[in-house]
């Protein structure tokens, strides 16, 4: 299905603000296509892209693993992908990457900050057309899906027309026009007769954007604001960061009833919880001193915000249904497994299906630490791990041997730290040891660590002293990372 952008009511592009989680939530509650925030093209080519199933996501994954991009089927056919460029080919490249993912591919020329014109991206497209020209032709000739751009007005109305009409010709399915000069600021008034004239002067889909300051409250004004400016759609990027539910034909809902809404697809997705926050702080942005605000600012994880708007039972079964999905998806990872290691000696290999999760544990402590920790402690040797790299897919897995036995995941790790961590979690749970997982912190070797760490920070004093604290720390994290 190809995408139309006329009579449509669209989600605006905002960086930190369109991610998964409230795109789907503008798309419950009624907008027909959402934006996702700028992407630079040179960030999304470093990425590979990974099926999530347990999330049952497309995540693309940057070399740091941290998630650029995050998308699902539910918005597969609504969903534009908006990107940062300067280059034509940089452009493609990404397009290609992300084509089958998405609904359309945007290139932003309106952004005026100063990171983006500098690398003659956003606003700096503006004066120079044949650029423009270059990268939208590039991207219409070189993939199947529509593409569209986003713009801000030019000096004069002469001016804009004629770079509208400039890229109507490259064969764009459809321009957004956010009404203000790149020098103004929101809180200056949009310029709708500009928008008008250029819908008037063109016969591709005129995207409408700029309203929300003056024009744009609740849903009834998406109309009006469309009517005045003759375009064939509306986008709106703030109105709907302050209430979501802008999109609802019925009128907008109570904040705190969006706000638990917003909530319910960030834990769903595993949002990360700065980012949830951030949006959750722009929606009450004038009650954050009222005693749910400062609630919210004092959180410090998706679990502490779920605490806060009542939603922890609903967070701890989201949690569980992950970790059942995590052990059927391992149920048929494991014949994978099995047939790669049936060559091995596995019988006297002890397993299960533990991953390791940074969030649930110490700062500064992991398994492998408690694990060197018990063995000096009961004059064993070291222990001493063994990891592999499949073919497959270049996952890891790890076998950690411990007083003559041998102790592994199931599961196979993106990373040889990660497949490490995993065999000693499954060696101490064996013995029935402590890991370092959060809630364990009055268990006796926790509570040595940081006796360790804090008699040496007090006994050393002054630059040296630090230097070797700073010591001691890294080489636990040498020997036991
Ligand atoms: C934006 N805007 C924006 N525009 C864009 O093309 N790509 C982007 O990534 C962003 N990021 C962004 C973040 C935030 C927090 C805001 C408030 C705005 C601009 C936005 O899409 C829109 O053009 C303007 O906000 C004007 O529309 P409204 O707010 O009047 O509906």
């Amino acid at each position: 299905m190809v995408l139309s952008f006329r009579d449509k009511i669209i989600l605006a592009p905002m960086v930190r603000v369109g991610t998964l989680p409230m795109r789907l939530l503008a798309l419950d509650y009624g907008a027909d296509i959402v934006y996702c925030e700028e992407l630079v093209d040179i960030k999304m080519l470093q990425c590979r892209r990974v099926v999530n199933e347990v999330l049952q996501t497309v995540d693309y994954i940057a070399p740091t693993e941290r998630v650029i991009f995050q998308t699902c089927e539910r918005e597969k056919d609504q969903v534009v992908f908006q990107m940062g460029t300067a280059d034509p080919e940089r452009a493609l490249a990404v397009a290609k990457l992300i084509e089958n993912d998405v609904a359309a591919i945007d290139i932003n020329m309106g952004c005026p900050k100063e990171y983006s014109t500098k690398g003659g991206m956003g606003a700096a497209l503006l004066s120079n057309p044949e650029k423009i020209e270059k990268i939208l032709k590039t991207l219409v000739n070189g993939i199947s899906k529509p593409v569209t751009c986003k713009i801000r007005i030019l000096p004069t109305l002469k001016e804009t027309v004629d770079l509208v009409k400039i890229i109507e010709r490259t064969g764009v399915a459809a321009i957004a026009v956010h009404g203000r000069k790149k020098e103004e600021r929101q809180q200056h008034p949009v310029h709708c007769d500009f928008i008008k004239a250029i819908a008037e002067a063109v016969s591709i889909p005129v995207i409408a954007n700029g309203g929300s300051q003056e024009l744009i409250r609740e849903f009834h004004d998406i109309e009006a604001f469309r009517s005045v400016t003759a375009a064939s759609a509306v986008m709106i990027a703030r109105a709907a960061m302050w209430n979501p539910s802008v999109f609802r034909r019925e009128g907008l809902l109570p904040l705190e009833d969006v706000m638990r809404d917003y909530i319910r697809h960030a834990v769903i997705y595993n949002n990360h919880y700065t980012n949830t926050k951030y949006c959750l702080c722009q929606m009450m942005r004038d009650q954050l001193e009222s005693p749910l605000g400062r609630k919210l600012h004092g959180t410090q994880s998706t679990l502490d915000i779920c605490e806060v708007f009542e939603m922890t039972s609903f967070y701890e079964s989201c949690q569980l249904s992950q970790e059942a999905r995590k052990v059927s998806i391992h149920v048929n990872v494991q014949e994978t497994v099995e047939t790669e290691n049936d060559n091995e000696e596995n019988h006297d290999l002890i397993q299960m299906p533990v991953r390791f999760e940074r969030k649930d544990y110490l700062p500064q402590i992991t398994p492998k630490m408690f694990l060197l920790e018990w063995c000096r402690k009961e004059t064993l040797p070291q222990p001493v791990y063994h990891t592999v790299q499949r073919s497959l897919d270049k996952f890891f897995r790890s076998v950690v041997t411990v007083n003559e036995k041998k102790y592994c995941s199931t599961l196979w790790d993106k990373s040889k730290k990660l497949a490490e961590q995993a065999a000693a979690i499954v060696c101490l749970r064996t013995l029935g040891l402590p890991e370092g997982k959060l809630g364990e912190e009055e268990s006796n070797l926790v509570r040595k660590r940081k006796r360790v760490i804090t008699e040496e920070s007090v006994n050393m004093s002054g630059q040296q002293g630090g230097e070797q604290v700073k010591k001691r720390l890294h080489d636990n994290e040498n020997v036991d990372d």
